[in-house]
This record gives C-alpha cells, structure tokens and sequence, in this order.
C-alpha cells in the first residue's frame, strides 16, 4: 500500500510556504527511494467558504489514516470575522486532540550560516543544537472549567484550567527520556512548581520517570522564569527542554531568536504507537499564519520544508533523506540566498518560491556529486 501525506494548507502564508514543502517532497518521490501519494485539502477559511466548514468531516476523518499529515498555518482576520461556532469543530487545537499527537517536538538548530541573522551574539547562539518537546493535547490549553461569565455589576470573569494527571505527564516524559538517549541526553524539566500545584505534579512525576525508567539520563528541573533567561543568556546548555502545552508555546517562540528567525522553524505532533506499529503525526512550521505578510510572496519557507525533513525521519524512518535536505538547507543559506525575515547586508533577498526551488536544486547537487 502506498503511503499517503494528508497537506492541509490552511490559511495566512500557510499555502505559500506549503506549496515550497510539497515541491520538495516531490523531489524525494520523483528522486529518491520514496513511494509516496500526496493529497491536498482546503483547510480554514477556504473550506468554509466552500462548504460551510473548516474541514470536513471525511477529511478529518482520514486524519487518522494519513501516514503523515502536513499542516501550513491558521488565524488571521478572515479566521477569526467567521461565525464562533464555525470555529470551533475542526480547529487546530481539536485536530490535534482529535489525532491524539500529545508529543510535539521543536527542534531548535543554531545554523552558522545565519549567525549575522540573530539578535543575540553569535558566540552565545553558536552550535545550539536543542529541542523543545511540549505536551499538546494537555494542560490549560484544553482544561475545564474554562471561559467567562458575568458575576454581577458589568463584571466579567474568565476562567482557565492547568490540569495534567498522571498519565498524561508520564507518557510525555517518556518521550522526552527515550529522545534524550538519542542525543547528548540531558533533560531540563520545565515547570512553575514553586507557586502552581500542577506543576509540583508535574516535576515528582517526571522525576519519577526518570529514576524508575531511565535512571542513565541527566535530569533538571528548571522554573520556567529562570528557564526563559537562561535559554537567552547560554542556550547551549539544553539538549531536551520538557514543557507543557502553554510553557512549551511559549518558549518555542523563544527559542525561535535563536535561530534568528520563526520562520526557520519546524514542527512534528507525534501519537503513541497504534497494535500495527503505526503513529499519526501531524507537521507544522512553528510559525503561524503571519497575515500580515500574506500573499506577499515573501515568506519563510523553510519551516515548512525542514517539516518534510521530520517526515522523512518520523513517519518513513529516512534519517539519512532527512540529513541530505539538511544539508541543502544549509547549502543555500551558505550562499547568502535568504527570504527578508533573515536577510542581512550581502545576502540576497529572494521570494518564498525562490527559496523553494533553490533548496530543490541544492538537492539534485548534493545527489549528484
Ligand atoms: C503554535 C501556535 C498555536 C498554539 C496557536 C495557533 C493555537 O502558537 O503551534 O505554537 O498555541 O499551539
Ligand atoms: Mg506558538
């Protein structure tokens, strides 16, 4: 049976930067040892305006058959002027829910080629080389009780809830553990335990793991203010960032000034393994719909392509695939062929499609020589 990559383009720059995705990972099915049907599908304001739905129902049904599915952007005006009720089956947050991907990794690499890009030194962000692994189908992202009420007087109230149980921190820290053994293997913890219940939870549970499971595997436990300062002041101290759904949102977005840019930044939503040995697995750039550039042409798109990278390893096991569009990646960055986001005084500005067809073409180098 031929594997099938589900590509939900959605909304902002999410098609503009998914179009560079796709072409690259059509160059791995027209090239390379890769047997692959893609499918798109409208997603967002596109799907409601022609049927009246942000997806439907037999798309989001064959989210859970998809081998891989690959997600652009959503939010922005067009978004959120829809009615509240169309907005809510079939957002972002309930597909994730919906394919039950708790384990979302964020890997955060410092390029050298971009060096003169950051805002922090370059001595500080050189050989960063961590990644962020953030709960996501958990915590207060989906506690209840949630929203808002009148309580008298014109006054409103608004309620959220931080809530894990246990299996919902073991099984996360799980996967932080057995990546970490992957890697150099050091885990920092995040958690705000000092003031939040949940969080006190959140640390004996994931020490608990730990020392019953992977005992071998250095452990800290980090608060999360100290976490954001120290990810500034010397990010080359992490390897394994372990958060929750909020904490891990937000510290992602940090660590995007790392790399010098969000939109460099790429996403994997993971499941557990199903009795056939298969995983869903969703893929984002990390960086959103950017409406304000939408259209433009000029948007990052190797977010999105290094997403194709994590496809490559997590859901068709080709580390190796995934390693060679690294290393183009690379290439073209080396050369100074940069999207706006990361251009700096000698490089050249190029369009989204540009950058696209240039990773494309620093693939058929690197393949051939
Ligand atoms: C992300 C985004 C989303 C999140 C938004 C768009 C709901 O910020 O994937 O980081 O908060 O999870
Ligand atoms: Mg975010």
């Amino acid at each position: 049976m031929t594997a099938e990559v589900l590509v939900l383009p959605g909304e902002g720059i999410g098609p503009e930067v998914i179009a560079e995705a796709v072409k690259v990972l059509e160059w791995f099915t027209t090239y390379r040892d890769l047997e692959l049907s893609i499918r798109s599908e409208p997603y967002g304001v596109e799907a409601y305006k022609r049927y009246g739905t942000l997806i439907r129902d037999e798309v989001f049904a064959d989210l859970l058959q998809a081998d891989a599915v690959l997600f652009g952007a959503t939010g922005g005006p067009e978004f959120d002027a829809l009615p509240r009720e169309a907005k809510i089956s079939g957002n972002l947050l309930a597909i994730r829910k919906h394919m039950a991907v708790y384990a979302n990794l964020r890997p955060v690499m410092a390029y050298d080629e971009l060096s003169d890009v950051t805002s922090l030194k370059s001595s500080a962000v050189q050989n960063v080389d961590l990644v962020v692994v953030r709960e996501l189908n958990g915590g207060i992202y989906f506690g209840e009780p949630r929203g808002r009420e009148l309580i008298g007087d014109g006054i409103e109230r608004g309620i959220n809830t931080l809530i894990y149980t246990t299996p919902e921190i073991e099984r996360i820290a799980r996967v932080a553990f057995e990546l970490a053994h992957t890697r150099r293997g050091h885990i920092h913890s995040v958690d705000k335990s000092n003031v939040l219940e949940t969080y006190k939870l959140w640390r004996d549970v994931v020490d608990h793991i730990g020392a019953d499971e992977f005992p071998d595997v250095p452990l800290s436990h980090i608060i999360v203010d100290n976490c954001a300062m120290q990810m500034i002041r010397d990010p080359k101290q992490f390897d394994v960032i372990l958060a929750d759904n909020m904490v891990g949102d937000i510290l992602s977005d940090l660590a995007g000034a790392i790399t010098g840019s969000l939109g460099m930044l790429p996403s994997a939503s993971l499941s557990d393994y199903d009795g056939n040995g298969r995983r869903r697995a969703l893929y984002e750039p990390v960086h959103g719909s950017a409406p304000d550039i939408a259209g433009q042409g000029i948007a990052n798109p190797l977010g999105a392509i290094l997403c194709v990278g994590l496809v490559l390893e997590h859901s068709f096991d080709l580390p190796g695939e995934a390693r060679l569009l690294k290393q183009a990646v690379r290439k073209v960055l080396a050369v100074g062929i940069r999207t706006p986001d990361i251009q700096t005084g000698n490089s050249r500005a190029v369009s989204t499609k540009d950058m696209g067809d240039e990773v494309v073409r620093a693939l058929t180098r690197l393949s051939n020589g």
